[in-house]
């Protein structure tokens, strides 16, 4: 997925130690090369042989470190580093960097490093929030280290508010992103819109369909990782907010309607994967319809056409759109292509056991109008965004 880079990942004294196993191994999923120093104190909580096993390299510790060896091993995994992560990052370690300290195998390679520092700190919310602390961070910021800031939660201690650690997805997001060389979409206003739209039917039932939102969600995080300012518009999923993405949710289709119009003007780059439902029911009951004797039928009416509309109004915006088809995919998607007034048009076929809705593979066609014709093979639906952009934006 990315070039072997290197992610040297600093393990603090906190409860939320143990979540560093599961970004660790996030990381190694990503295929970064993983090396990790434990500070004494972390060592408490986890064992070095966790972090060892999962990283698949000697863990570097205070502890049983030779006297004063990490005075030269620092260096060398300093250079080493393309990126340094601290998590948990505890009010020590952020008072120790903002106050120039370095007297321990962690700090000194923080100090030593010229790679990115990042921290993601977990700690109780009186003491995060204690002036001395947000000094520091903030101090540390304008100096260019980042901070990943912690959710507000139920914290280890029995609190409850800010200072639980960020989610471990959106820390290995976080620091995919700043890994990512590719910086092709920089400047470029980029919509996508993902996931089902609901078509309500009484105050409890609506009708929908089994889109999960995976794709236009790694889309938005593909265009945000290469330098967009990403707009998604998003249906109901359940999927979490990509950081550094404006979400704007909606329900139904006139509620995307309304929001895409909106945003189209400034993009230009637009993808539509959301899908849409083409009916909705005639009449919207404001009371629970009432079981019948017999059966019940629901007169349905055509809803908009969102991207149609889209591809209407195009002045200099690229239009992508998706095809769900369960027959004649080529043909079928040649059809949008064309009628909808694309530039590209990315095919699946839904009936596939294994890729389309809810998977987080897909197996697309895409076609461009100028006839360009890519079959993809089965692969991660990051990936499927990688390969479009890649195509896209040549
Ligand atoms: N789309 C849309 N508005 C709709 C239906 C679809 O904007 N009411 C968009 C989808 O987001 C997708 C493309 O149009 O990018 C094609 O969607 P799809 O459901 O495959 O096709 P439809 O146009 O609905 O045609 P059909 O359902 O007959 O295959």
């Amino acid at each position: 997925m990315n070039s072997k880079k290197t992610v040297l990942v600093g393990v603090c004294g906190g409860i939320a130690a143990y979540k560093a196993l599961d970004v660790i191994s996030r990381l190694k999923k990503e295929n970064y090369d993983v090396h990790v120093i434990m500070t004494k104190s972390s060592s408490q909580f986890v064992t070095p042989l966790s972090f060892q096993s999962l990283s698949q390299n000697m863990v570097v510790n205070d502890m049983f470190a030779e006297p004063k060896a990490w005075e030269i091993q620092h260096i060398s995994l300093a250079k080493k580093a393309d990126l340094v992560l601290i998590v948990p990052a505890t009010a020590n370690i952020i008072g120790k960097v903002a106050g120039g300290i370095a007297d321990d195998m962690l700090s000194t390679t923080i100090m030593a490093t010229t790679a990115p520092v990042v921290f993601a700190p977990a700690m109780n919310t009186n003491m995060y929030k204690n002036p001395i602390v947000q000094d520091n961070i903030h101090k540390l910021s304008n100096l260019g280290y980042k901070f990943i800031a912690p959710q507000s939660g139920r914290l280890a201690c029995g609190d409850d508010g800010e200072g639980k650690l960020a989610d471990t997805e959106l820390i290995t997001n976080y620091v995919s992103s700043l890994l990512y060389d590719k910086k092709d979409l920089k400047n470029k206003k980029v919509l996508v819109t993902a996931g089902p739209t609901i078509a309500p039917i009484d105050p409890v039932r609506f009708i929908t369909n089994k889109s999960t939102g995976k794709m236009g969600y790694s889309i938005a995080e593909e265009a945000r990782d290469r330098g967009a300012e990403v707009t998604l518009v998003s249906g109901p999923t359940s999927l979490k907010t990509p950081f550094g993405v404006k979400i704007i949710n909606v329900a139904t289709n006139q509620e995307m309607y309304d929001q895409v119009l909106e945003q189209f003007k400034d993009s230009d780059i637009v993808i539509m994967s959301a899908a849409v439902a083409d009916y909705k029911p005639s009449q919207y009951s404001n009371i629970k319809i009432k079981k019948k004797e017999n059966n019940l039928s629901l007169a349905l009416e055509k809803d908009n056409d969102i991207l149609k509309k889209l591809g209407e109004l195009k002045e200099h915006q690229l239009l992508v759109g998706f095809a769900a088809e369960s027959n004649d995919l080529a043909q079928n998607a040649q059809l949008k292509l064309i009628n909808k007034n694309l530039d590209y048009i990315v095919a699946n076929d839904i009936l596939s056991n294994d890729t389309g809705f809810a998977s987080d593979e897909n197996k697309v066609l895409i076609m461009g109008r100028l006839g360009e014709k890519i079959q993809l093979d089965k692969m991660p639906k990051r990936i499927v965004a990688r390969e479009l952009f890649n195509l896209i934006n040549k």
